[in-house]
C-alpha cells in the first residue's frame, strides 16, 4: 500500500521555539506543574488539544476576507446556514462562539434541579454545564470501553441496556434529553456506530424522549462508520453524516474541531418552540441570531471548514496519521488506549506508571514528564479532570495527545514517538503529585500542584 500523504502543501509557516531542559524545569515550577499555565511559545509540540488549533486552508482565509460584518442579515450568515442545512438536514441553525456556549444555552432551557442527563460520556464542559444547571450528568459507556486493551470497533457506543435501566430507575419525566458524543472524547476519541445511534433513538421514541448529539467530531465518526460498520463501506461520508443527524432532535457542536476553525460553534434544533427560546437566550448572551457571538468572517471560515472536513482524502489522511502515532507507540511497548482514536492517542497512565497510585495522579505525572523531557504538551484526562469532591474517580487515567488538524508533519510525530519511548524507559523514576490549590469547577484548568 502507498504512503498516505498530507493532501495539501504548505503556504505559510510558523517557527517553533526550542527550549533547554533547565528552562522547561523553571517554566514547570512557575506554572505550578499545570500545563494550562504554560506560555505556548515555551512549548515545542503542542498536543494539548485539537480544538481551535487547526490550520485553515487558503479558501478559509479567502472567506475571512469575504466576511460581511453587518450586524443583522449578513450574507456570511446565510452562507453558513445554508451549508449547515445541506450537511445536517436541520432547519434550525444557531451560530455560537464555541461548543460550550451551545451547551450553556441548551441546558439553561432543558436542564435544572432534579433532572438527569445520560450520555455515552460527557466531556468536561458538557458535564459542567449540565451540573451548573442543577441536573445530574450520567455516563453510560459500554463495558468494553473501560478496558484500555479491548479493541471493540465502536468503543464509543452507549450501553443501551443501561440507558433503559436508568429511565426505569429515575423516570422518563426527569430526563430532558439523552445525549451521545461523537466521537467519544473522554473515552478515547472512539466512534459510535450508526446501529448504536439507531438503538438509542428507538429507546428515546419508546419513552418520548429527545435525543441530542454532541457532534464536535461528527466527520471523524462518520469515517470510522464507513471503515468499520458492516454495509457502510460503499457509502459516502456525507450520506453517513446525514444519517447520524437525521436520528437526532438537536446537536451541540464546537466548530473548533471538525469545523477546522479557530473559534466557532453551532446549536442545531428541530423543535420550533425550543428554537424560539434558544434564539432569545442567544440574543441575550451571545449576540443576534445571524452572528451569535462571532464575526461575519468567522461564519465564512466555518462554512468552508465544515465542507473541507467531509473530503474523504482529508479524512483518510487525518485518521491514518493519528493511527500511525498509536501503532508506533504500541510497537515500542508503550501502553495506549486501544484502538487508536480519531483525533488523539491516549496514553494509559495507570499502565505507564503502575507505581503511582490514582490519588497521586499518574496522568499528571506523565504529562509533566513529557514536557520536561521533550517540550511536548499533552492533557491529563483522568482524576485531575474528572475527580474531586462529589465525583467518583473515572474508570481510566489517561494522557491525551490530541493532534491539531493539518498542523504537524510526520517528522514532528516521529519526534513525539521517540520522546515518549524514552520517557517510558525511565518511567519508574516518575513521581506523583498532590493538588495544592484548586477551584470548585473544572479544576484541571487552573489547579496548582506539588511534586511528591
Ligand atoms: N464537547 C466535546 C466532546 C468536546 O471535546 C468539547 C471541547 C466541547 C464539547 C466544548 O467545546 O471547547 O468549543 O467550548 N473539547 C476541547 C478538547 C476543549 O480539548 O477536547 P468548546
Amino acid at each position: 500500500m502507498k504512503t498516505i500523504i498530507e493532501p495539501f502543501r504548505i503556504k505559510s509557516v510558523e517557527p517553533l521555539r526550542m527550549t533547554t531542559r533547565d528552562e522547561r524545569e523553571a517554566k514547570l515550577r512557575e506554572a505550578g506543574f499545570n500545563l494550562f499555565h504554560l506560555h505556548s511559545d515555551d512549548v515545542l509540540i503542542d498536543l494539548l488539544t485539537d480544538s481551535g488549533t487547526g490550520a485553515m486552508s487558503s479558501e478559509q482565509w479567502a472567506g475571512i476576507m469575504r466576511g460581511d460584518e453587518s450586524y443583522a442579515g449578513s450574507p456570511s450568515y446565510y452562507h453558513f446556514r445554508d451549508r449547515m442545512r445541506e450537511i445536517t438536514g436541520f432547519e434550525g441553525i444557531l451560530p455560537t462562539h464555541q461548543g460550550r456556549a451551545s451547551e450553556r444555552i441548551l441546558f439553561e432551557l432543558i436542564g435544572g434541579a432534579g433532572k438527569v442527563v445520560p450520555n455515552n460520556a460527557h466531556f468536561d464542559t458538557t458535564r459542567a454545564n449540565v451540573e451548573h444547571s442543577g441536573a445530574r450528568a450520567i455516563d453510560l459507556m459500554i463495558a468494553e470501553a473501560k478496558d484500555p486493551r479491548n479493541r471493540h470497533p465502536f468503543k464509543g457506543n452507549m450501553d443501551v441496556g443501561a440507558l433503559e435501566a436508568l429511565i426505569e430507575e429515575v423516570g422518563a419525566d426527569r430526563i430532558p434529553a439523552v445525549m451521545c458524543t461523537v466521537t467519544n472524547n473522554s473515552g478515547g476519541g472512539q466512534p459510535v456506530s450508526l446501529a448504536n445511534l439507531r438503538a438509542i433513538r428507538a429507546v428515546c421514541d419508546r419513552h418520548g424522549l429527545q435525543f441530542f448529539l454532541d457532534a464536535c467530531r461528527f466527520a471523524e465518526n462518520a469515517w470510522f462508520v464507513k471503515q468499520r460498520e458492516p454495509g457502510q463501506g460503499d457509502r459516502s461520508v456525507r450520506a453517513i453524516v446525514r444519517d447520524m443527524f437525521d436520528l437526532a432532535d438537536g446537536a451541540t457542536i464546537s466548530a473548533k474541531k471538525d469545523g477546522i476553525v479557530n473559534i466557532g460553534g453551532v446549536l442545531l434544533l428541530r423543535d420550533a418552540d425550543l428554537l424560539h427560546r434558544a434564539s432569545d437566550v442567544l440574543i441575550l448572551t451571545e449576540g443576534y441570531v445571524t452572528y451569535g457571538g462571532l464575526a461575519g468572517r468567522d461564519l465564512e471560515a466555518m462554512a468552508q471548514g465544515f465542507e473541507e472536513v467531509l473530503h474523504e482524502d482529508y479524512l483518510e489522511y487525518r485518521i491514518r496519521s493519528v493511527q500511525y502515532l498509536g501503532d508506533r507507540l504500541l510497537a515500542a511497548g508503550v501502553p495506549i488506549l486501544e484502538p487508536p482514536g480519531g483525533h488523539a492517542i491516549y496514553l494509559d497512565a495507570k499502565a505507564f506508571c503502575p507505581h503511582i497510585p490514582v490519588d497521586e495522579f499518574p496522568g499528571q505525572a506523565l504529562a509533566v514528564a513529557l514536557y520536561r523531557h521533550a517540550g511536548i504538551r499533552s492533557c491529563e484526562i483522568g482524576s485531575v479532570m474528572f475527580g474531586g469532591a462529589g465525583h467518583d474517580s473515572p474508570p481510566m487515567e489517561l494522557v491525551r495527545l490530541a493532534i491539531p488538524r493539518r498542523v504537524y508533519t510526520q517528522s514532528h510525530i516521529d519526534y513525539v514517538i521517540e520522546a515518549i519511548t524514552e520517557v517510558h524507559h525511565g518511567a519508574t523514576g516518575l513521581r506523583g503529585f498532590r493538588i495544592v490549590e484548586a477551584p470548585q469547577v473544572l479544576r484541571h484548568f487552573t489547579a496548582r500542584f506539588a511534586e511528591l
